[in-house]
């Protein structure tokens, strides 16, 4: 018996936020069918239940439904628009019809990594999620979800499609490095936990994504991974465990490639078995864009709903009424969808506004001006210094008479990533070609100048650029010039993967030789310094010839101001790599990317380095990266003193152990650290040398210190001292002495021995 309360959901709850006031404003804006729920034109007397469980009051729901209305909330709706070249929602990329005789408001779906994406309107474009993780910074990423969210409800859209979390590591020349967290699992699960949090505490449904092993675009729909139970585990749905656990999402996108020989989105394993039983997951599984391939097999095995629209679920009712799919499954995939609403309080909190194809390119909808300020916070806090000699950085505006600004159309723009998550910049952006045939994605610049933002900073110095498309004028621009700074930028988008970790110019018909251009540059400057726009690692085979080098990955729409503001030094840059830069493509787990042998065929793509993702493959073959995970460099200086271990793990209620120690800003200017604590596990268990347990970031004023406490929580999702036992099927502690290490990056010569656990047998 559902003990809930019921009130009639009538038409002022609908219209609780709307901007157009009264009945008559409502019709005059709202498509026909929207309206009649808007504005309470249904002849419904059902009542919403407002009290109870999102689970109870799902059931109240779900037992007034009609058959046909359930099927129609398991698969993606079709409508009028043709943008993408098939019948798509108003403006976003997928849409479930409400259902008015019920108050069941309609769900608006679409893309948002590093922004609100698709064609739903002006936004703000974040940094790459990727600096959003190299801050690692829980509360930024708080403040990155918080914009995604709050854009998103503002245009009426209340489900996500962001949180990426792939482990992309694996494959650093993936194309959706810029989308993702990084290669460490428990970093990548925080930093989308937080994410994802934040956008659902606006009322929209988040989504974590593509649920698994989605690590490389080359071959994406049929690459087949091949990995044992306990790698699988230890890595990629590690970063997918904490992920869902931590933030309570309620949507899970399962990916478009096969795992273990089942696609992905019909792998009982993936979906029945690890998602829904292990984790415990309530919310739904959606496929990845027509992902789905069957019907009655991603049923019982999975899937919730089909998108973006009707191709396998079309036939699910006849796969009821054969008896081939029992109805149980139907009703349990409604009541999913349904909780998930009343858990984000969809229907507690109704939209304001229904999205429309296009809003106008002025559009005051969103908080532009507080949503830039945040975009550049983010990316003053995830860029990463990776060179600095002579301390050539900061800049000092006295000192500085004539500045040379040299490629990447740095006088006006900084270059963004491609594919779903491309936001539409406010302001405007400029396009360029499609460079990855038949993809669809177009190489967009956000409007941000460097140029600007820089001269703002010297207004005496004279700031000259060259495009650098003629290496020898930019060389002579740079030679008259007291500094040089060279942008280099790698365009990135899903659908496709790096043609190489070399710097690639993807965005000219006429591409520019960029390794060349610097070496150039250098050789004509001493004082040169390389900021580089692009999503993941890339190599440099110039790094010895110039001063310093900045990271600024692809640095969203208040980039320009923000890599200024980090230049001259008025913030100190505190971001660390969330991924390995290899010294080489032969470092890599697979030195060369597994090639589809057609568009059809399923191709085994064998995870043979299991767990050992990223700085844990380079640990484990003795290979010595460009630059380590955890990594990047400061305009200060600090030290870490009386480091000790405090072992609480034989607490029943808080078993854990801390890393105590003092630290303190020895250098002259504010500035943060990260502090990183490792663990080494038992000899007998094969796990790589370490493995990130916990951090810390801290902003100190120089001179000042401080004493921090890392704690490391046995009962966290992370399971950060356990290992995946195959046999028993669950995450063990085992006997055996355990090494905690702390430092400010991986690379052994950062860190120092705080002291050892041992564990009984
Ligand atoms: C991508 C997803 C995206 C979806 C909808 C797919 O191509 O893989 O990440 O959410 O399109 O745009």
């Amino acid at each position: 018996m559902l003990d809930v309360s019921e009130i009639t959901l009538a038409a002022p709850a609908w219209r609780r936020r709307s901007r157009a006031k009264g009945p008559l404003a409502c019709l005059l804006i709202l498509p026909l069918v929207l309206a009649l729920a808007a504005c309470g034109g249904s002849s419904s007397s059902f009542s919403i239940p407002t009290t109870g469980t999102p689970d109870q009051r799902a059931d109240a729901v779900l037992a007034k439904m009609t058959q046909d209305e359930k099927l129609a909330m398991v698969q993606g709706g079709v409508t009028t628009n043709l943008e993408w070249g098939y019948t798509i929602p108003l403006g976003a990329a997928g849409w479930v019809p409400g259902i008015p005789r019920l108050s069941i408001p309609a769900l608006y779906l679409a893309d948002g990594s590093v922004g609100v994406g698709n064609a739903v309107g002006p936004a703000t474009a974040l940094p790459s999620s990727i600096a959003s993780a190299a801050s690692w910074d829980l509360n930024e990423a708080t403040k990155y979800g918080t914009v995604i969210g709050t854009e998103l409800a503002d245009y009426g859209i209340n489900v996500n499609l962001g949180g990426n979390t792939n482990l992309i590591g694996r494959e650093p020349r993936d194309g959706r490095t810029f989308e993702t967290k990084g290669e460490d699992p428990i970093l990548a699960g925080k930093i989308t936990a937080a994410h994802l949090t934040a956008i659902q505490a606006q009322h929209v449904i988040a989504d974590i994504k593509h649920f698994a092993f989605n690590d490389q675009e080359t071959g994406r729909t049929t690459a087949n991974v091949i990995i044992d139970e306990r790698s699988g585990r230890e890595s990629d749905l590690l970063a997918f465990e904490i992920g869902v656990k931590d933030s309570n999402v309620q949507s899970v996108m399962c990916s478009y490639n096969l795992t273990n020989g089942q696609y992905d989105c019909e792998n009982k394993y993936l979906l029945n078995e690890v998602l829904k039983t292990d984790w415990a997951f309530p919310g739904f599984v959606m496929s990845d864009w027509w992902a789905t391939q069957s019907t009655v097999n991603a049923a019982v095995n999975g899937l919730d709903q089909e998108q973006p629209n009707q191709q396998y679920f079309s036939t699910l009712g006849q796969a009821i009424t054969s008896g081939q799919v029992p109805q149980s499954r139907l009703d349990n995939m409604v009541h999913r969808i349904l909780r998930s609403m009343f858990a984000v309080g969809i229907f507690d909190n109704p939209q304001n506004i229904q999205p429309i194809l296009g809003y106008p390119p002025n559009t005051q909808l969103i908080p532009a001006a507080a949503d830039a300020a945040v975009a550049q916070e983010i990316e003053e806090q995830g860029a990463v210094l990776l060179q600095n000699a002579g301390n050539q950085l900061p800049l000092s505006a006295a000192n500085l008479q004539s500045i040379a600004i040299i490629g990447s159309h740095a006088d006006s723009y900084v270059l963004s990533g491609g594919g779903s998550a491309q936001v539409q910049p406010i302001g405007g952006a400029m396009t360029g070609p499609q460079p990855c045939p038949p993809c669809w994605a177009t190489v967009t610049w956000d409007p941000s100048s460097p140029l600007i933002a820089i001269q703002a900073k010297a207004p005496n110095a004279k700031v000259h650029f060259a495009d650098g498309s003629d290496s020898t004028a930019a060389a002579t621009l740079a030679a008259s010039s007291q500094v040089a700074i060279v942008f280099v930028s790698q365009w990135a988008s899903e659908g496709m993967d790096e043609p190489s970790l070399s710097l690639t110019d993807l965005t000219s018909a006429t591409p520019i030789n960029q390794d060349a251009l610097v070496e150039a540059v250098a050789a004509a400057n001493p004082h040169t310094i390389v900021v580089v726009e692009n999503g993941g690692p890339i190599l440099m085979p110039w790094l010895n010839q110039v001063s310093a080098v900045l990271e600024a990955w692809y640095p969203g729409q208040s980039g320009g101001p923000a890599i200024a503001d980090l230049l001259f030094g008025v913030t100190d840059p505190s971001g660390k790599l969330p991924i390995t830069f290899p010294a080489s493509e032969a470092q890599l787990p697979r030195p060369a990317i597994p090639q589809p042998p057609d568009g059809v065929t399923p191709f085994d793509v064998n995870y043979t380095e299991g767990y050992n993702v990223g700085y844990k493959w380079y640990d484990v073959n003795g290979f010595t990266p460009l630059f380590s995970f955890g990594y990047g460099l400061s305009y200060t200086t600090f030290s870490i003193t009386n480091a000790a271990l405090v072992n609480n793990l034989s607490s029943t209620t808080n078993p854990n152990f801390q890393v105590t120690f003092n630290l303190a800003n020895t250098g002259g200017v504010a500035g943060a650290e990260v502090a990183q604590v490792y663990l080494g596990m038992p000899a007998s268990l094969n796990e790589p040398p370490k493995r990130l347990v916990g951090w810390q970031k801290v902003l100190l004023q120089p001179g000042a210190s401080q004493a921090v406490t890392i704690e490391v929580d046995q009962n966290d999702s992370s399971h950060p001292m356990s290992y995946w036992d195959t046999d028993t099927s669950s995450w063990l502690v085992a006997p055996g002495t355990y090494t905690v290490y702390l430092g400010n990056s991986e690379a052994a010569a950062s860190l120092t021995k705080v002291g050892t656990i041992t564990v009984g047998q």
